[in-house]
């Protein structure tokens, strides 16, 4: 696998600062040493920042939403080319608003894009049902068409994502907007009682069929706040009773190894809120299992 690794320092999606700080944190910690360590070939390191001027007609009630947005359109267009350069796109965030970006470059790819999206959250709430105005809450229904802000305004020709083929795992807090979308879009989600009770191989064999049925490329998008906050304190919105360190590390692999993920992104490290690195440790982990599994 030749990797496209596209370092996102943008934290403005969030609700406190600090997100922005994580990718040179982690390549301070030594991501890329010991990704050449262990073998993983890292054919593009690319730093994003924000280009393009959105267009007034798409400025939507959130906060530094044109800053998202900015943001957005050069993920977008980096994402794409390194799908069509056939490299596998790891975005390093920053937090999940990019996600946005991601996905514009990978709908304008991809003809059915599937997503796994581990995460304490569904981030599935619209500009008008968001209680916190933050757009790290919107990445999953501008995805799917049912935001004002759509993949669209951020690349011309980007898609849509089809909720039969969205699958959330972790997800344990919940707006009452989302699980109104996720109930009436059929969208699936394993939560830590179906976790618990498949066990996460059987989770994951699960999410890889249902995000993959009749898709021709599926996208990872881990939120580190899946993870108990015991053991990733270091980040912005923090939920109890999440996976443990071992649970995580068991789906990454399970997914890398699974040769059917098509590219990933890790989001929303705060190395302000962070306990003595505890949290950045554990990623860069993290982030070196999933990237040698591939
Ligand atoms: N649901 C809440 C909101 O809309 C929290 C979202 C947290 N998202 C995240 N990517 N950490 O603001
Ligand atoms: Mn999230
Ligand atoms: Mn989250
Ligand atoms: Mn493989």
């Amino acid at each position: 696998t030749k990797l496209s690794i596209l370092s996102v320092p943008f934290g403005l999606g969030a609700g406190h600062p600090g997100s922005e700080q994580a990718p040179g944190h982690l390549f301070q910690l030594g991501l890329l040493q010991s990704l050449q360590q262990h073998g993983c070939k890292v054919d593009e390191l690319k730093l994003i920042g924000s280009s393009g001027i959105p267009s007034p007609a798409i400025q939507v009630p959130m906060k530094h939403s044109s800053e998202v947005i900015k943001t957005g359109i050069a993920l977008a267009g980096a994402v794409k080319a390194a799908v069509s350069a056939g490299n596998f796109p790891f975005i390093l965030g920053g937090d999940h608003s990019l996600a946005m970006g991601t996905l514009a470059g990978l709908t304008a790819q991809y003809r059915r894009l599937g997503v796994i999206w581990i995460d304490a959250h569904a981030d599935m709430n619209t500009e008008l049902t968001s209680p916190s105005g933050n757009m790290h809450g919107i990445p999953l229904a501008v995805a799917q068409g049912r935001a004002q802000l759509s993949l669209s305004h951020l690349w011309p020709g980007a898609g849509t994502v089809a909720p039969g083929n969205i699958v959330l795992i972790g997800a344990r807090d919940l707006d009452s907007a989302e699980e109104a979308l996720i109930r009436s879009e059929g969208i699936t989600c394993f939560g830590m009682a179906d976790i618990r009770r498949m066990g996460m191989d059987g989770v994951v064999a699960e999410a890889l069929r249902i995000a993959g049925a009749a898709a021709d490329g599926i996208h990872l998008s881990f939120d580190i706040d899946s993870i108990d906050p015991s053991e990733a304190p270091g980040t912005g919105t923090p939920v109890q009773h999440g996976l443990t360190s071992d649970e995580a590390r068991q789906a990454l692999l399970l997914l890398g190894r699974s040769d059917q993920i098509t590219s990933a992104e890790f989001v929303e490290v705060n190395p302000l809120l962070d306990r003595a690195d505890q949290t950045a440790i554990l990623a860069l982990e993290l982030i070196e299992l999933f990237l040698k599994s591939l």
